[in-house]
């Protein structure tokens, strides 16, 4: 999930919504393990086991936190860090031979997006019911089949993850709920579907990180503890991957190669802890990846103009005009890299400079997609789209899933404390970096795949390609001229479900078919990508060993293949997500007009069940 957006007024909102699944406070954490680490003082980790979700017999999981008290990482984090940092994870054993299976870690984007959200509509063991009401639906393309998985909440904030437990009332904004701060000592008041009451963070902005750089520090000292201390994480094959999401553009490549740094400094003796340990770094994993917005800018305005499907999102002129502003010389393109080198100077004008490119920039793509009323994350799906379905927020908001899971604040899907903080206190949306990150991480052996459904607007697989072959590495001419080869699935081999670039240890897949969650669109092609990097053999067939000198054959150029659009979609509005509602039927929830059942407006609903074949 990517988006951005100015309080008080939206500039852009390239995502899900902002707020919190609630309506009860969260029972009292029971059965919770606390062990003090060996090797940091006042360092501890707490977890139970949910029961939930991953019912697959003889298959374990485990829920809680990594805490992190204040000050613990004032070393480097830039400002005092003086609040405390708990960090929520959920592991799952691999559903196969768990003891000898590698370990790969799952991240939404947001920035303040939760990762939890992956788990449950993506690629976790299990799906959520359309009452919202159980966990019981079994995912057959569940990405800890064969691989230990390991979802985080992170940064702090975000999800379950929290730094002060903190009471607040929420209510409706044009998008989402907004948490306001309350004290509930004199009595909670009377509650409804637009007016909840929770505990969650504080929401300050200085109570987390505002840089996917301190983002990167945090959960590397997350990683320091949980990696060799949580007692049931015994790696018979150490290996670790991450894969990210949308501002995983960001995230994956800067926290990859932060590991990357660590595992140097380790080598030459100049850790930022004692005894730290080396992560045995394998893949980088990058879907619909915003990795930098100036490189991926110019596609924007190709995609909106013609895209695979045929789905204008505006006409020539306008498509021209939006050309002429970004390329011309002053124009959208030169301000951004003014705003970068601002940043970087320190300039004092640098927050009027990004600012303006926050708005003109960001907001203008985010404008064109409303106007043409389709969506950012599908853009064969309307703008209140229902896809993929929502029910995990009901769902969490339930007590004995709190329970279950023993954590003590209500769910926060998007924080807006990380998201204001990344967009306008480092400008971090903005920085640039991030590629050259990614061909420091290959040259230093780790591989990175990056995998782009077409239908996607947001972080757009034209953008994608153009970042792919503009990272800069040893084998940059290898890469640009190996040739797009169709993405092959043994189930249905007559049927291509996208097309792949690949050489060596750099591949890009372009999927067909698919919006911004890849794997919920298309669960198995995503699952066989994953599997097929974890094994280190070809992503297009799986059946061709990873060597220097494997490199794909085919069309350089596919721009212009298009692909004909699934099954029409409907909005339904499921009032705690409100991008999933007409403004026209949130109105209604709004003035309390309409009648709600399991969380979706009455009435609105005609294509009800027909969302997911499973
Ligand atoms: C651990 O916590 C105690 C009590 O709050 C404090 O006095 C001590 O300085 C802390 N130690 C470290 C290393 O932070
Ligand atoms: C929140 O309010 C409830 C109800 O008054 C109370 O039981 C709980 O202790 C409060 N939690 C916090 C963190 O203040
Ligand atoms: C947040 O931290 C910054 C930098 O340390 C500081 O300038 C600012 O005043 C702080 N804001 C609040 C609300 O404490
Ligand atoms: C193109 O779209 C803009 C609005 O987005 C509209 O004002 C203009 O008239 C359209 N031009 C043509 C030639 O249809
Ligand atoms: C920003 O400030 C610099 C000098 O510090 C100046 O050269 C530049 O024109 C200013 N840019 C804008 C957009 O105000
Ligand atoms: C690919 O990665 C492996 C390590 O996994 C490394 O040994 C090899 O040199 C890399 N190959 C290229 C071409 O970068
Ligand atoms: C409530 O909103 C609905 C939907 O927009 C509208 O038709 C209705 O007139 C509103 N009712 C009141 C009482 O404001
Ligand atoms: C929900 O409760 C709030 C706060 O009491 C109130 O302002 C609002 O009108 C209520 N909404 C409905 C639909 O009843």
């Amino acid at each position: 999930m990517l988006f951005s957006f100015k309080l008080p007024s939206a500039t852009l909102i390239l995502a899900a919504f902002v707020g919190t699944a609630l309506c009860q406070f969260p029972p009292t954490p029971q059965e919770v393990k606390v062990l003090k680490s060996k090797f940091h003082e006042n360092v501890t980790i707490s977890y139970k086991k949910p029961g939930i979700c991953e019912t697959t017999p003889g298959v374990k999981s485990y829920a809680g936190y990594v805490h992190l008290p204040p000050g613990f990482l004032d070393d480097a984090i830039g400002s005092p860090q003086d609040y405390p940092i708990n960090t929520f994870f959920w592991f799952f054993e691999s559903r196969k031979n768990p003891s000898t299976a590698p370990l790969a870690i799952w991240l939404n984007g947001g920035p303040g997006g939760s990762s939890i959200m992956g788990l449950l509509e993506e690629n976790g063991p299990c799906f959520i019911t359309p009452d919202s009401k159980s966990s019981s639906i079994l995912n057959p393309w569940s990405w800890n089949n064969e691989v230990n998985m390991l979802y985080i909440d992170q940064p702090n904030q975000v999800g379950f993850s929290y730094d002060v437990l903190t009471n607040a009332t929420f209510s409706p904004a044009d998008f989402g709920f907004i948490p306001e701060p309350a004290d509930f000592s004199k009595g909670v008041p009377e509650t409804n579907v637009t007016f909840m009451v929770g505990t969650v963070s504080s929401g300050k902005q200085n109570s987390t990180a505002h840089s996917t750089a301190q983002a990167a520090h945090a959960l590397w000292h997350f990683m320091q503890t949980w990696f060799f201390e949580f007692p049931h994480y015994k790696p018979g094959d150490d290996r670790v991957s991450l894969w990210t999401e949308s501002y995983g553009g960001h995230y994956g490549p800067g926290f990859m190669r932060f590991f990357q740094e660590q595992n140097e400094k380790i080598d030459e003796g100049e850790s930022l802890e004692d005894g730290a340990h080396k992560l045995h770094l394998d893949v980088l994993g990058i879907v619909n990846g915003c990795v930098d917005f100036l490189v991926q800018g110019e596609d924007y305005f190709h995609y909106g103009f013609d895209n695979p499907y045929d789905i204008p999102i505006f006409n020539k002129s306008t498509y021209d005009t939006l050309l002429h502003s970004w390329r011309h010389r002053g124009g959208l393109k030169d301000q951004f890299q003014a705003c970068r080198d601002a940043i970087e100077q320190g300039s004092a004008n640098m927050s009027t400079i990004c600012d303006n490119v926050v708005g003109d920039f960001l907001g203008v793509i985010d404008g064109y997609v409303t106007e043409a009323g389709v969506g950012d994350y599908d853009i064969t799906h309307p703008a209140a789209d229902p896809f993929p379905p929502p029910y995990l927020y009901g769902y969490l908001t339930q007590e004995s899933v709190l329970g279950a899971l023993g954590v003590p604040v209500n769910y926060t899907p998007v924080s807006i404390a990380v998201n204001q903080a990344f967009t306008f206190d480092t400008y971090d949306i903005l920085l640039g970096g991030f590629i050259e990150e990614l061909g420091a991480l290959l040259d230093g052996g780790v591989k990175v795949h990056m995998v782009y459904g077409d239908s996607d607007y947001a972080c757009n697989w034209l953008g994608g390609e153009t970042a792919s072959l503009s990272i800069p590495h040893s084998h940059h001419s290898s890469f640009s001229s190996a040739g797009y080869t169709p993405l092959l699935i043994p189930s249905s081999p007559e049927r291509s479900y996208g097309l792949t670039r690949q050489h060596s240890n750099l591949s890009f897949t372009r999927v067909f078919n698919a919006g911004h969650e890849v794997p919920s669109y298309q669960p198995q092609a995503a699952y066989e990508i994953f599997m097929r990097a974890t094994r280190n053999v070809d992503i297009a067939t799986g059946t061709i060993p990873v060597t220097g000198e494997l490199k794909t054959e085919g069309r350089k150029n596919v721009r212009g293949v298009k692909v004909k659009r699934g099954k029409e979609v409907k909005p339904r509005c499921y009032v705690l997500k409100r991008q999933t509602c007409t403004d026209e039927v949130w109105e209604g929830v709004v003035n309390g007009t309409v009648e709600v059942r399991d969380w979706f407006v009455v009435g609105d609903e005609e294509e009800k069940g027909e969302w997911r074949d499973l």
